[in-house]
């Protein structure tokens, strides 16, 4: 076994450029049941773009926006929509991260930089990733802050989570034929493997189809698959995704629940819509999935998938895109020893998915 020349301690947060990121944040804490924990803006002496920083369990969101037309949130919301910038990941060498990944072809877009203030030293640095998307690497074992230099801590007004506990994984779509650079990518800059590989065969409808492999890193806990378009006789829910994004980036990201009938309950009565598949689906899933010990009459109520693999099994439930644009939606996902990412429910998900694209008059 050779050593990880990168070692990853877990995801650290996800930053989103947004348009409104008061709004945005707003619509998290009173949605998804996230804290307000930290804030940077023009209290905090930033005269460039106001931040805010959402927990919940070990999910860290930070939502960001411009005051000026001419800041890259700004030209970045206006050309993407609201959507993922960085992917931090948490190590405990950020120079050494970089080093090593950009000895291997990586992209250095920022040197390891340390900002200090009186709770301690953060350290961040960023490589590219598909399209603007950017991996940030964070070193705060010497930060003692609510997040990071620059940022106030928000006293919180009594918030209530939702019971999702952390990042699953985190999922980007890519242009017809970039798939497997981006798997190599993984393998050679980030010293990742491949966890699963899905083709078009697994992956189709009558319309349309995907390709999608999935990369992990050593200890398993960071896990990205892939998505490429594959050719079908109408537009793929992956080249809409394309289209309004204007380019690679993230389209999902899947969080944990240890109890997804209570999470999604209390997510639909927040207003949180998911996609629904047809109840034909229920009736064949017994025979599919077999003696899983679960209420398959609230399944069907609530509209959780079920999937299961020689490993186990596992729930999950995608909710329709979180903006206007038909781009970033979330998943959420209880597993019961399946480490797999639901190939059983992906045709029937597709079914649904293109019923809401040609809604949109996108099929
Ligand atoms: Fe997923």
């Amino acid at each position: 076994m050779t050593q990880d020349f990168l070692p990853i301690k877990g995801y650290d947060h996800i930053e989103f450029y947004v348009g409104n990121a008061k709004q945005a944040a707003h619509f998290y804490d009173k949605t998804f049941g996230f804290t307000p924990v930290a804030k940077s803006g023009m209290e905090t002496g930033n005269r460039e773009r106001a931040s805010y920083v959402m927990q919940q369990g070990n999910v860290r969101f930070v939502f960001s926006s411009a005051f000026t037309p001419d800041s890259a949130i700004a030209r970045h919301a206006a050309l993407h929509g609201d959507g993922v910038k960085a992917i931090a990941l948490s190590v405990g060498d950020v120079e050494a991260a970089l080093r090593e990944t950009k000895s291997r072809g990586a992209t250095v877009l920022k040197p390891a930089t340390p900002e200090e203030d009186e709770h301690g030293t953060y350290i961040t640095g960023e490589i590219k990733y598909a399209g603007d998307t950017v991996f940030r690497f964070v070193d705060r074992t010497s930060y003692r802050g609510p997040f990071a230099p620059g940022y106030n801590a928000i006293d919180a007004r009594g918030s209530t989570g939702v019971g999702l506990a952390a990042i699953d994984h985190v999922v980007t779509n890519v242009y017809l034929g970039e798939m497997d650079y981006w798997a190599d990518w993984y393998a050679n800059v980030m010293g990742f493997s491949k966890l699963a590989h899905f083709t078009d065969k697994d992956i189709s409808t009558e319309y349309s189809a995907l390709m999608s492999k999935v990369m992990e890193n050593g200890t398993g806990k960071c896990k990205f698959p892939i998505n490429e378009p594959a050719d079908g006789k109408k537009k793929s829910q992956i080249d809409e995704y394309l289209d309004y994004y204007y380019g690679p980036g993230v389209q999902h990201i899947a969080m944990s629940t240890g109890n997804i009938y209570d999470t999604v309950t209390e997510l639909r009565r927040r207003d949180i819509d998911f996609l629904r598949v047809p109840d034909t689906y229920y009736d064949a899933l017994r025979e599919r999935v077999g003696d899983v010990d679960e209420d398959w009459d609230k399944l069907q109520e609530l509209g959780i998938l079920v999937d299961k693999d020689e490993d186990g099994y596992l729930l999950q439930i995608f909710t329709h895109p979180v903006q206007d644009r038909p781009t970033l939606f979330f998943e959420v996902i209880e597993r019961h020893g399946s480490r797999g990412f639901g190939i059983g429910n992906f045709k029937a998900l597709f079914v649904s998915l293109e019923k809401e694209q040609a809604i949109r008059g996108n099929l």
